[in-house]
């Protein structure tokens, strides 16, 4: 029914380029690249293959259309306008999960929900010729964002967010998400195959994150997404054709010891080794119980990527110039090695003692962070977003 299509894939602020490269890379054109949002056509196979194989991706929205209101008349005729029944069957249960305006005049988020499902009732009750939708069927939820008054309606194919691999049962205070992970990574020059140190694992996300990529097994192959169910328009030969390129391309005999992860809290390390059998890559992952103060490895070249504490407690952020200052004194002893280090914490650069090579503004969430850059003395290849 559909040929090609358009799907907005959204991501944490700051790492459009990111994701924009992986869109890139699994052969889809880009159409519009926004703050947090990047669109691309594909074919409908795309559904299947950008839910399970982009790392840096939030979610996979399928988008149906967008149109300028700036009156919730305006807004439900322009919904109503929408070829639903082309998605949606007679037994579909639909609602609008999810609303957010930025600079719109139309702010009540709420009303706008309930204003949009009335208008799909009413078209769906007049194109599918029924007086009552049971709603008894599989779930299409739309997700609807607002931006200077022009609206953009997507059913979002992913249901759980993308960041939940599914590997990570266990979580230490404060950890990273993978998706961000998996793209501060990208952003680094280290590459599987080179050696890399996080000494303040926690969880262990950075090096679960690497040691997928290493192993090239893609994020989503072992979870499910609400569009498997929608066999009305994405067939089942999308999802198995994914599934079997994500199996085909993983890799056996990846190195192992190249990924080493330490921690002061002995329980988090539980937590970290706990996750990478989840994972399937406990054997790429070596973990030790240490400070950061004692921080070593015998190679001449390596990457530590780490996210060290940031201090949400009074007492605790006292103590943040001392332990990053501890951090910068161990990492000085790494010969030529680089560090990347992203936190909101802004005494980064005076605990190693220069500025960093490059600073990149990252919101975590909510919370503005930066991800400090400490090339090594050799020069690196530079990716082609850094
Ligand atoms: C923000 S968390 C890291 C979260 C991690 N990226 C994850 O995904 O779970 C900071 C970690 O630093 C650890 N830590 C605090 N002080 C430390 C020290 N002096 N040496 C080593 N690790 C320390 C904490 O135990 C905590 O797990």
């Amino acid at each position: 029914m559909f040929d090609m299509i358009e799907l907005i894939a959204p991501c944490h602020f700051g790492l459009e380029a990111v994701l924009k490269k992986e869109v890139t890379d699994l052969g889809y054109e880009i159409t519009q690249v926004e703050d947090g949002r990047v669109t691309f056509r594909c074919p409908v196979s795309g559904v299947a293959r950008a839910n399970v194989f982009l790392r840096t991706a939030e979610r996979v929205l399928w988008k149906v259309g967008s149109f300028a209101a700036d009156t919730f008349d305006m807004l439900f005729e322009c919904t109503k306008a929408l070829p639903w029944e082309d998605y949606i069957p007679a037994d579909g249960r639909f609602w609008v999960t999810k609303a957010s305006s930025v600079k719109s005049k139309l702010t009540a988020t709420v009303t706008i929900q309930s204003v949009m499902k009335k208008a799909m009732v009413e078209r769906l009750r007049e194109k599918l010729q029924v007086s009552e939708l049971p709603e008894t069927g599989v779930e299409y939820p739309v997700r609807v964002f607002l931006m200077k008054d022009v609206v953009t309606v997507a059913l979002d194919t992913s249901g759980e967010p993308l960041h939940k691999r599914g590997y990570r049962q266990l979580t230490a205070r404060a950890p990273i998400s993978e998706t961000l992970a998996a793209a501060l990574l990208m952003l680094t020059p280290w590459t599987p195959g080179r050696i890399l140190m996080d000494p303040f694992c926690g969880s262990g996300t950075f090096l679960i994150e690497a040691a997928m990529m290493a192993a090239d097994m893609a994020p989503g192959m072992n979870r499910e997404f609400t569009a498997e169910q929608w066999k009305n328009i994405v067939t089942r030969r999308a999802w198995y054709d994914a599934g079997n390129e994500a199996s085909d391309r993983v890799k056996e005999n990846v190195p192992e010891g190249l990924l080493i992860g330490s921690d002061i809290d002995r329980d988090v390390l539980k937590l970290a080794l706990s996750n990478a059998r989840a994972a399937g890559v406990e054997k790429q992952i070596k973990l030790i119980r240490r400070d950061v103060a004692d921080m070593k490895h015998p190679a001449s070249y390596g990457f530590v990527v780490t996210n060290p504490p940031y201090g949400v407690r009074l007492e605790e952020q006292a103590a943040l110039p001392a332990l990053y200052k501890s951090f910068a004194d161990a990492f000085k002893r790494l010969d030529c090695w680089s560090a990347y280090v992203i936190t909101p914490f802004e005494g980064v650069e005076e605990a190693f003692g220069r500025p960093a090579a490059k600073k990149r503004k990252i919101y975590n969430g909510m919370l503005r962070t930066d991800f400090y850059s400490f090339p090594g003395p050799r020069p690196v290849v530079r990716k082609e977003f850094a």
